[in-house]
């Protein structure tokens, strides 16, 4: 279940039967967290306040539930967004492009670990084709707009070279970057963590109140991880 002690940063919090997710109506920005597969992977869906538009971030695994959630809610999904490319994030992409014929972003510099999951996976039994090529590369400083809500791409490697972040509302989604007091492994190939060191400093500038939304676990905020995080209260 999730904290309620950012209730203050995320009104209107409307916690659902299923432990972990979670839905947030906010005054301009909508919020669906849905958790997927084996690693427990969030996804999130996010609409403006027309509840029209929408950006699916992380479509892990399960998509018949993050479908239902989608439809359920009127959604029009415009974009399909990875934080990253690990496997655990990316493999419903196929059945949601192929349904809401979104587009696929991704990071320039996450091509060669979208291969590698497309390799990993295709040795576990998925096809070639369940991993289609993103239709958008962006960079840092770029901005994906849903509806009137203006969403900007901050890279963050480390965890892997091409991670990103997404800013916008006073919310950030952070993928496997940061999580509620830890970070993102950088053991795997494409790992760093001089890099992520410096790319959670940089996300240490954002406004404290900044609620974020990890690619794993709880919702935590940036004030909360300037205090608490031992990946960045060692520097
Ligand atoms: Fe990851």
């Amino acid at each position: 279940m999730e904290s309620a002690k950012n209730a203050a940063l995320l009104p209107e919090m409307d916690l659902s039967q299923k432990t972990g997710e979670l839905s947030i109506d906010g005054d301009v920005m909508n919020i669906k967290k849905i958790v997927v597969g084996q690693l427990d992977v969030n996804c999130y869906i996010v609409s403006d306040d027309s509840k029209s538009d929408a950006l699916i971030i992380d479509p892990g695994d399960e998509s018949e539930r993050i479908i239902d959630v989608i439809d359920s809610a009127g959604l029009e999904p415009k974009y399909i967004l990875f934080t990253h490319a690990h496997y655990d994030h990316v493999c419903a992409v196929k059945e949601l492009r192929d349904r809401y014929k979104a587009v696929v972003v991704m990071h320039e510099q996450e091509k060669e670990t979208y291969g590698m999951t497309a390799q990993l996976c295709m040795s576990w039994g998925y096809d070639a084709e369940d991993f289609p090529e993103a239709d958008l590369i962006v960079k840092d400083g770029d901005i994906i707009s849903i509806g009137s809500v203006p969403l900007k791409v901050i890279h963050t490697p480390g965890h892997t070279p091409g991670s990103i972040c997404i800013y916008g509302e006073n919310t950030l989604f952070t993928g496997d970057t940061l999580f509620k007091g830890s970070a993102g492994r950088t053991d795997l190939p494409g790992g760093d963590f001089g890099l992520l060191s410096a790319s959670l400093k940089r996300l240490m500038l954002l406004p404290p109140e900044t609620a974020v939304m990890c690619g794993h676990d709880d919702v935590t905020s940036i004030a909360d991880e300037m205090r608490n995080n031992p990946f960045i209260k060692r520097r």
